[in-house]
């Protein structure tokens, strides 16, 4: 490769990945298709057999009523937030600063239904407790996003979840759960997906993430929260006359992916202890709490680039094709783990950590 290697290109080049479940490209629908019955019928308009009965499967596995498919989690939660604030006739919700809907969606809350969101903590720490009661006005609804992705997939204590949704039910606030990722999480707090639902009003939940599907999302709840959110989806262009492609890969990917995540968690704090050991490393949390996690160098760009560059070269295993800027001049990447790690030979983890341990160890004696 030439000096001009790009890290994106360096890391696009290597055979192994520690992250994900390997490449997203077309054959993750074709591997559910090559199993399916060509003659089965498309589900037209949210009604049929390749859609009907697997909403009824999550809302059994999420303990809730009801259940609706949904094209994707943006259109899924702010329907869901719009339906609570309705109900309580006030449009103040809260959530953290760094929630996906604040951060990653243009806005729609505000724009497309007027909410006003109140933004509940500090970027830097999870929405505790007192975030909640010290607020002047009831908001509608709360959204907790479990695990916050944005700070490295950190969790509040389960005890404080089962605090927080005494204090909601006591107060009348309908309390969301932002579970994109909620499999990835089970494994920490010991629970089943339908005990940590059962804190909330109502659940999302991503086919795309740690479950691996093309995209797509599940709302659950009560009967009556799910039948006014179909009529929200139609009005949002939601109701694709067919939704199987989304909806027989989140099924099948579920299925083969369910039971992983322990699996993935484990690997995941093994692979931040190697972070860890290397100097002008952190990891974030320090030891994960899901199979993510964010990795913080204390380096500067033109420095750390080659050295990722090298170690990509030298054993065919890419950490990461992108660096992000951290507030306080730190760089940082994600870890999500998944399949892929598994098909790491192990005597190539330990070089590329090897190789890292001694690349930043001259660095930080040359002072760089
Ligand atoms: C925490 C969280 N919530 C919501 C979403 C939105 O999901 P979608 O991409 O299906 O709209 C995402 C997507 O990355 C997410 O990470």
């Amino acid at each position: 490769m030439t000096a001009q290697t790009t890290l994106f290109e360096a890391y696009k080049q290597t055979k192994y990945k520690h992250t994900g479940h390997g490449p997203r490209n077309v054959n993750v629908l074709k591997t559910v298709m090559d199993e399916i019955d060509g003659e089965r019928l498309s589900d037209m308009y949210g009604n049929g057999r390749t859609i009907n009965p697997f909403e009824e499967k999550m809302a059994e596995f999420l303990g809730k009523e009801a259940a609706v498919f949904f094209p994707s989690g943006t259109m899924a939660q702010q329907i869901a937030l719009r339906i609570w604030a309705d109900e309580k006739g006030t449009k103040k919700i809260g959530y953290h600063p760094l929630s996906h809907l604040e951060i990653h969606e243009e806005n729609g809350i505000r724009e497309l239904h007027g909410l006003e969101p109140v933004l509940l903590t500090d970027r830097n720490h999870v929405v505790e407790l007192e975030d909640i009661t010290k607020l002047e006005e009831n908001p509608a609804c709360i959204l907790l996003e479990l695990p916050q992705r944005e700070i490295g997939g950190q969790l509040p204590s389960y005890q404080t979840l089962e605090q927080i949704s005494a204090y909601c039910r006591e107060q009348g606030i309908k309390l969301h759960l932002d579970g994109a990722r909620l499999l990835e999480i089970l494994p920490f707090y010991q629970k089943t997906a339908a005990e940590v639902s059962a804190l909330f009003d109502s659940v999302y939940l991503s086919f795309y993430k740690g479950i691996g599907g093309i995209a797509g999302a599940i709302l659950a709840g009560d009967k009556d929260l799910i039948s006014q959110s179909k009529v929200w989806k139609r009005r949002h262009g939601g109701d694709l006359i067919s939704l199987y492609p989304y909806t027989l890969s989140a099924d099948y990917y579920f299925e083969q992916r369910k039971d992983q995540m322990a699996l993935y968690y484990e690997q995941a704090k093994t692979l931040a202890s190697f972070y860890n050991e290397c100097p002008d490393i952190l990891t974030v949390p320090r030891e994960p709490v899901s199979n993510m996690f964010h990795v913080h160098v204390n380096a500067k760009r033109d420095v750390l680039e080659p050295i990722l560059i090298d170690i990509y070269e030298e054993t065919d295993l890419g950490l990461t094709g992108f660096l992000g800027d951290t507030a306080d001049g730190t760089l940082y990447f994600e870890v999500n783990v998944g399949d892929a790690y598994a098909n790491v030979p192990q005597i190539t983890v330990e070089k590329a950590f090897q190789l890292l341990r001694e690349k930043l160890q001259k660095m930080y004696v040359k002072g760089v």
